[in-house]
């Protein structure tokens, strides 16, 4: 048995904490459990056994309030509040291998052996105890009982009670000793010293049982007396192994990951499993975690994000509106065949893998497989239109949108204020004009350039220096030279060692800027050598440096794709597939993604059929999402009972026993925001409420610029001041009015209508004009507009 262990492949086993159920959960839960599977989804590239849990923390007196506050049975209670932290994960993709709730059988028996190990080791004995209890924190504090809780603020209440006591006190050395040597690491180093200053301040023995309580685990030949609830929850990270269990399969599994490699938590609870834990395991005589890393707090309006301070952003609102946004994927298998994810069974995975059987399209890179004109209506024979994109689709892509702006936003550790706005901004700044332009410039590219050529030159990829361009007099030395394909390939080898290096620290946010300087290094080269200049050409130096610059860039952007896998792995997955190479996730499982050298691009590989990556947010996504967060407090168009089921505080689970609670998220709130980016009024129009007609933003603008579109007979090139910016907007009434009479009016304008291409140009709203069948549209104006400043919106 030993000597099977030893050659087994590395392992790595990391949590979540598990959360509480007395609150739907919000993008503070989503944030540890999103930096969760990006270190299992980076561990498994690596070829690491992983194994990566998360689950609910059932038991206690919170619980227990909250149940009767809802007026259903604890059991029931719970059953419904913990599946709804399982579907948010379910729609993000999160790779969690196990969900342990502490409800279930196979916790509570390890719970109840952990309690009689530390106990039959002589660590544990009954005593009286009066004090003040904080029902919040479920735990005795050291103050007056009716003063504040020192941790949290809540009003502490008298308790007295004979108790099962730890002999916490016996183990100060001990974990004073095992946090300084760092065989216990404790990141970041704030919380480190903050944690070795408790301990040296001395430590308490605790009271780890309660006889006031009911809803939690009998103390075993005491079934008067529950477990303390902390014991309980922290026990799951071994229960959820096989600790407690006779089972084979069980001692297996935990011999195989016990211990933990990694706690990740949130920083309020460092006391809990920095202390309190290590000396459970400790008594117990059981192993160690080796390292805990703490997040620090969302802050949203400069305060924890909590549901006792009612300031969430709930995880719906986040994916119901990005998700709009989710390109269509094209198809190329009239029946996809959906496969699924490892042990995870990740809904991602299986999506993903579904659109990946990918024969590749006509489009080819390089000449070994350059196609003739009359292959390429053989090769497209496969290819369906693309399909809209699912809504599993478009969760899956908003998830990525906000595992990006979480890691990328918030330095790992930290505190760091959440802003919707901020998330669009940064969206369109580094997904969309960043990484999405790179990946769309240099695949249009080359699709274009190479699908029907049949005489290029013998070896495309080759990495073959070429000279700057010296005649540009204001590019520097260090431009040119970094303008070099060489150059380029190793950035993009070091991009490797500096990312690994930065993920290891679980320092995101720089590993994340690293990708971005080579994003930009790529972006400048491509600017530098100009190919599309190049394109004109179909042989000779031209077209031999076309190909070298296409595929520096393409070979660039797979290294910097597999980087981004484990944070983006919707996004990069379509990347993969455009750049044909397949299924990701089979290139995650089978080593693809790591010890990534410069080259693995082949000569001859054939892209896939290209889709937009990541498209345009409007400004007004930032407005709708705002209003989508108010309106969950409203009963109006919430089908999902289980959705505001468990909001804040106690009182607030009224629905909880109607037989509603589990109506799937698909008729939640997403209706509303489709309405408002809809292109498409229909002649029967449904009944909308007044809220439905507020989220159409109707605004007062101004014809600053009309002209003609060439080759567009109906289309003209509006400019529009709002008073607050300034748009373009194209608009079909070139047949009725001359740019002339336009310019000046003063007009209404849909503001909040998704933005949309025409002939190559951006077209960002709609003017409003009422007209008869095929009749001229006359323009909404306003008697005495002049009097009304632009931007003011009609109501
Ligand atoms: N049930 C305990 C944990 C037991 S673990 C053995 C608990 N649950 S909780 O529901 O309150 O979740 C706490 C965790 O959620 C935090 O430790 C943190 O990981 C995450 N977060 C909740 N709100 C958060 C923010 N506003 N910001 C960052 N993380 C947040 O404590």
């Amino acid at each position: 048995m030993h000597t099977a262990m030893s050659q087994s492949p590395p392992k790595f086993y990391l949590t979540t904490p598990i959360y509480y159920v007395n609150a739907r959960p919000h993008i503070g839960h989503a944030y540890t459990t999103i930096v969760a599977d990006v270190i299992a989804r980076r561990s498994r590239a690596q070829g690491v056994d992983t194994w990566f849990l998360t689950g609910t923390d059932e038991h206690g007196q919170k619980i227990e309030r909250s149940a009767l506050a809802a007026g259903v049975p604890p059991q029931q209670f719970t059953d419904q509040v913990s599946e709804t932290f399982r579907e948010p994960w379910r729609r993000m993709g999160i790779t969690n291998d196990d969900f342990i709730r502490t409800t279930e059988p196979r916790h509570k028996q390890g719970v109840q052996k952990l309690f009689l190990a530390i106990k039959e080791a002589g660590y544990i004995d009954l005593q009286t105890y009066t004090g003040a209890y904080c029902v919040s924190d479920e735990t005795f504090v050291d103050v007056e009982p009716g003063s504040p809780c020192p941790e949290c603020g809540n009003i502490t209440e008298v308790l007295s009670e004979s108790n099962f006591y730890f002999k916490l006190s016996a183990f100060q050395d001990k974990v004073l000793a095992l946090i300084e040597s760092n065989e216990l690491l404790i990141e970041p180093d704030t919380l480190r010293n903050e944690v070795l200053s408790f301990v040296r301040g001395g430590l308490k023995d605790l009271s780890i049982s309660r006889t006031s309580i009911k809803w939690g685990i009998p103390v075993p030949g005491h079934p008067d007396h529950v477990i303390y609830v902390w014991l309980d929850a922290l026990a799951n990270y071994m229960t959820a192994v096989g600790y407690g269990s006779d089972a084979p399969e069980d001692l297996e599994k935990f011999n195989r990951y016990w211990p933990a490699d990694l706690h990740l938590i949130g920083k309020e609870i460092a006391r809990f499993h920095c202390i309190y834990w290590p000396a459970f395991l400790l008594a117990a005589g059981e192993k160690l975690p080796k390292k805990i890393a703490a997040n620090g707090w969302l802050l949203f309006h400069d305060s924890k994000m909590s549901k006792s301070k009612g300031n969430v952003v709930r995880i719906e609102t986040i994916l119901d509106a990005f998700g709009t946004l989710c390109p269509a994927t094209p198809l190329l298998s009239p029946s996809p065949q959906v496969s699924s994810f490892a042990k995870g069974g990740g809904p991602a995975s299986s999506l993903l893998s579904s659109r990946s059987e990918a024969k590749g399209s006509a489009v080819a890179f390089g000449i070994s497989v350059g196609l003739q004109p009359h292959e390429l209506a053989t090769e497209n024979e496969g290819a369906l239109a693309p399909a809209p994109p699912t809504k599993a689709q478009q969760d899956l892509f908003a998830s990525d949108v906000l595992r990006y702006f979480l890691l990328r936003e918030v330095p790992y550790g930290q505190d760091g204020n959440f802003s919707l706005e901020a998330m669009v901004t940064r969206y369109n700044a580094d997904l969309v004009n960043g990484y999405g332009n790179l990946v769309s410039r240099t695949l249009t590219l080359a699709s274009t350039q190479f699908h029907s050529d049949t005489v290029c030159p013998a070896e495309p990829w080759a990495c073959q220096e070429f000279e700057a361009n010296p005649e540009d007099e204001k590019t520097s030395v260090v431009e040119m030279q970094s303008g070099t394909a060489s150059v380029i390939a190793e950035i993009c080898n070091l991009a490797n060692v500096d990312f690994d290096f930065y993920m290891r620290q679980t320092e995101f946010h720089l590993a994340l800027t690293e990708i971005y300087s080579r994003i930009s290094v790529v972006d400048g080269y491509l600017s530098w050598h100009k190919p599309w200049k190049l394109a004109k050409s179909t042989d000779g130096p031209d077209r031999k440096k076309l190909i070298e610059i296409l595929y520096t860039a393409a070979e660039s952007i797979r290294i910097i794709t597999a980087l981004l896998y484990p944070i983006l792995p919707y996004a990069t997955a379509s990347v993969w597939r455009q750049l044909g190479l397949g299924d990701i996730e089979e290139a995650a499982r089978t080593g693809q993604l790591k010890d990534l050298q410069w080259g693995g691009l082949k000569p001859g590989t054939r892209l896939g059929p290209l889709a937009p990556i990541f498209p345009r947010a409007d400004k007004g996504l930032t407005a709708i999402m705002m209003q989508m967060e108010q309106d969950q407090n409203t009963p109006i168009s919430h089908a999902n009972a289980a959705h505001d089921a468990a909001t804040s505080t106690l009182s607030e689970f009224p629905e909880m026993s109607l037989a509603s609670a589990t109506v799937p998220h698909e008729q939640s709130v997403v209706p509303s925001v489709e309405s408002v980016v809809s292109t498409s009024p229909s002649d029967a129009s449904p009944q909308i409420t007044i809220d439905d007609f507020a989220k159409i933003e109707l605004r007062v603008a101004q014809i600053l610029v009309a002209e003609r579109i060439p080759k567009a007979d109906k289309l003209l090139r509006l400019e529009v001041d709002l008073g607050y910016e300034k748009r373009q907007i194209l608009s079909g009434i070139a047949e009725w009015y001359t740019p002339e009479e336009l310019v000046g009016r003063r007009i209404v304008v849909i503001t909040n209508l998704a933005p949309r291409k025409m002939r190559g140009l951006e077209s960002h709203g709609m003017l409003l004009a009422a007209s008869t069948e095929g009749g001229k549209p006359h323009l909404a104006t306003f008697a005495d507009s002049a009097q009304l400043p632009l931007g003011s919106r009609l109501k």
